[in-house]
């Protein structure tokens, strides 16, 4: 087991990194051994938002969690962050991640996921040249797989094959991380997980904003025919495998993280719109009349499914919440969180969505 004591998380006022910090300060179901210090290190941008954790700063800013506003590109400013905090393990979570916005711009996407990670790549391994028991955790996606026919699912060994801009970027992002482990030899972890759902993601992504649009009662715009399919895991469960890797995952192995939980886009849609109708006091029939399928999303990935076999076996990790619980304390957050919401979207997250959606 390892121990750790400064952790430096990248991209920590994002949707999963804000989920994590609070995780690992005892605010999730699961509560972790953690005793040491969190540096969150995050350049706000669209997604980020340093309010998510206005409550972690005020019971332990300055003394276990500090904020640095600052890009992961910048190899001055991470360098002074490992070595003013002692960083023993890092979790690299910033990144672009919404694919639709790589399709859009995919500039950005090259500059945080590839040159970002090989900055900080590249700081660890020569700040941590005589270090002992230090971690690269970097997180993947399942995307870089590629899209899935019917039977099987994602391995661990599987071939990488991304087809979005975003999901090239974080196939370069994971084979860099593997080739600091054979080349240099630093000390790395990887794991590649299935689509998170759960409080503080951004409205951007189909679940929040499919549970705003019904809100507003505007239309709920589903690609294509609505068939594709993603396998849907709990943000908590997520973190909790994190922390499971970080304590006792085996250097230079991957790790794949996933819901056991297929289902097509549509199907998704009608749960979630039974659960909202059922909270806001609304008619089911007339929330479905506003379902709008749209133009699909260009080289849209037709299913993903993880085996996560690996995980449950070596490191004894589980998904301790089902879907059907997940979705409604998602839709209960989110319900009793309209200002955080609100907050968000009036900000250049909302000028984006407006642009964007123009352009459709
Ligand atoms: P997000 O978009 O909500 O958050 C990303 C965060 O990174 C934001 O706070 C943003 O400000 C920050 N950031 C972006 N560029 C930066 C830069 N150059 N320097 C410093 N900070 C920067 O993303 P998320 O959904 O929380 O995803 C986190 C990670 O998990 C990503 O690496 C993503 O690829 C991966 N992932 C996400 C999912 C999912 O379903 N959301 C699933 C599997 C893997
Ligand atoms: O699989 C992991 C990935 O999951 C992460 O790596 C990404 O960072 C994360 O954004 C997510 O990617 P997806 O593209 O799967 O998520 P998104 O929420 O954008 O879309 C989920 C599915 O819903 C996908 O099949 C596209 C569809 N969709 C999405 C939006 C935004 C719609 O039908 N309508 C929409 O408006």
């Amino acid at each position: 087991m390892r121990s750790l004591k400064n952790i430096l998380v990248t991209g920590g006022a994002g949707f999963i990194g804000v989920n994590f910090i609070r995780f690992l300060f005892g605010e999730a179901e699961e509560k972790p051994d953690f005793k040491g210090r969190i540096i969150n290190l995050d350049n706000l941008t669209y997604a980020g938002n340093a309010g998510s954790l206005k409550e972690i700063k005020e019971k332990f800013g300055g003394s276990r969690y500090f904020f640095e506003r600052g890009d992961i590109c910048d190899y001055s400013l991470v360098e002074n962050i490992f070595q003013e905090y002692k960083i023993d393990t890092v979790v690299h979570f910033a990144a672009e991640s919404h694919v639709d916005r790589s399709i859009l711009y995919p500039e950005a996407f090259i500059k945080t996921n590839v040159l970002g990670t090989f900055t900080l790549l590249e700081c660890a391994r020569r700040t941590w040249k005589d270090a002992n028991d230090v971690l690269f955790h970097h997180i993947g996606t399942d995307e870089v797989y590629g899209s899935l026919g019917e039977e099987i699912r994602f391995s661990e060994t599987a071939m990488y094959n991304p087809r979005s801009p975003y999901s090239a970027s974080k196939a370069s992002s994971d084979h860099l991380v593997m080739a600091y482990y054979y080349t240099y030899g630093l000390p790395v972890t990887v794991s590649n997980c299935s689509n998170n759902y759960g409080p503080y993601q951004f409205p951007e992504k189909f679940i929040p904003l499919m549970i705003i649009n019904m809100l507003e009662g505007k239309p709920l715009p589903v690609y294509g025919d609505g068939k594709n399919i993603r396998d849907w895991l709990y943000v908590d469960d997520h973190n909790n495998a994190i922390w499971n890797i970080l304590k006792k995952g085996s250097k230079g192995e991957k790790y794949n993280i996933g819901g056991e939980n297929e289902m097509e886009n549509i199907k998704l849609l009608h749960e979630l719109i039974d659960i909202v109708a059922v909270k806001i006091n609304s008619n089911v029939e007339a929330i479905r009349s506003t379902i709008t399928y749209v133009k699909d999303r260009p080289g849209h990935d037709k299913r993903y499914a993880i085996d996560c076999s690996k995980i449950k076996r070596e490191l004894d990790w589980k998904q301790n919440v089902d879907f059907r619980q997940g979705i409604e304390r998602t839709v209960d957050w989110y319900l009793a969180n309209r200002e955080w919401m609100d907050s968000i979207r009036n900000g250049h997250y909302r000028r984006w969505i407006e642009k964007n959606y123009e352009k459709r």
